[in-house]
């Protein structure tokens, strides 16, 4: 894939994932104790519907938005599979440290929908060396929060390492910026029992799109992602793990973070009524230094993006009328 004419001055970060939940007490616990997400503030959020209450968490360097919503559809495994949209949060662990947290995932009793131990108590490593090229292979696990929605959870993964023949040789060093390790564990005042030497830090956004092909183009053009590779690929099915799903997948990269895009040809467009009345992963946020959000408006408008204004920056629908935020100036400070 050609490089894009997205400015290269224009750099984002990671900031937050917009979750729907059905109650903001059970899932401000649930973030906190199990994976050491700290309560920032709450605030009130705008709905066509009304007003909903939302909760700011962080750890490390990045945030979690919760918005309540008691009203809304439960989140269902038949409903992530036969959707489009942001489907996973997918959060980073040292290998050395995978099993450590895995262990205390179940010490919690948390659900795991992929990578449970198996009945010797083993943790599975669940793609092997052949299928992705990482020697030993990637320990992967998704569990459940507390609507049951899946969060993925990885050991190490840089794929760009692992693909020689990358059709964009420059995407293995475009922004490096690593995160300080400082940064990477629960925040300083937290108080639950999440252990603090598991750095966990923010990985990829998983997302489900209908023409592969065309959501490589628009990420790369709109956001200034660069494309790492596509391969057909074998997963379980969420809502049936009899049925191996074989799909089209692939991985892009902007900065230090990646999106990871599965081809769902047959699932509907996205739109405003399953969004608003759903519980689940929502909406992906990128933060982009104030003084970049003139230029990045005008480069969008001028690509004619679908664009709406939002407090403190814009939202952009891609081809499936999945939004992505871009918003903030410091990303510390905790933008909408
Ligand atoms: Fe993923």
């Amino acid at each position: 894939m050609a490089a894009s004419s997205f400015p290269q001055t224009a750099r984002f970060k990671y900031h937050h994932t917009g979750m729907f939940v059905s109650s903001l007490k059970k899932s401000i616990a649930w973030y906190g104790e199990i994976l050491g997400y700290r309560l920032l503030d709450k605030q009130r959020a705008v709905f066509a519907d009304g007003e909903c209450d939302l909760a700011r968490l962080k750890h490390g360097d990045h945030y979690i938005h919760l918005f309540e919503r008691p009203r809304a559809t439960p989140y269902s495994d038949g409903a992530y599979m036969n959707t489009l949209g942001i489907k996973h949060l997918d959060l980073q662990v040292p290998d050395d440290k995978y099993d450590e947290l895995h262990r205390y995932f179940a010490s919690k009793g948390v659900v795991f929908l992929v990578g449970a131990p198996d009945a010797a108590g083993n943790i599975p490593t669940v793609h092997n060396e052949k299928i992705l090229g990482k020697p030993g292979g990637l320990k992967v696990m998704y569990i459940r929060d507390a609507d049951g929605i899946p969060i993925e959870i990885n050991g190490d993964y840089r794929p760009e390492l692992y693909y020689p023949d990358l059709p964009d040789k420059d995407a293995a060093k475009y922004f490096p910026a690593p995160v300080p390790p400082n940064e990477l564990g629960p925040d300083p005042e937290y108080e639950g029992s999440f252990p603090r030497d598991i750095p966990l830090r923010y990985h990829h956004t998983g997302i489900f799109v209908r023409d592969l092909d065309r959501s490589i183009r628009w990420y790369e053009e709109m956001l200034g992602y660069r494309f790492l590779y596509r391969r057909k690929g074998t997963y379980a099915r969420f809502d049936d793990f009899s049925v191996p799903w074989i799909v089209n997948v692939a991985m892009l990269k902007h900065g230090e973070f990646y999106a990871e895009m599965f081809e769902m040809p047959d699932n509907p467009e996205c739109n405003e009524e399953q969004y608003q009345n759903t519980l689940g992963t929502k909406h992906l946020n990128l933060s982009l230094p104030a003084d970049q959000h003139e230029l990045l408006w005008k480069y969008l408008t001028d690509k004619r993006a679908e664009i709406v204004a939002i407090p403190g920056g814009l939202e952009i629908f891609d081809p499936d009328h999945t939004r992505v935020e871009i918003s903030g100036g410091e990303v510390t400070r905790g933008a909408m």
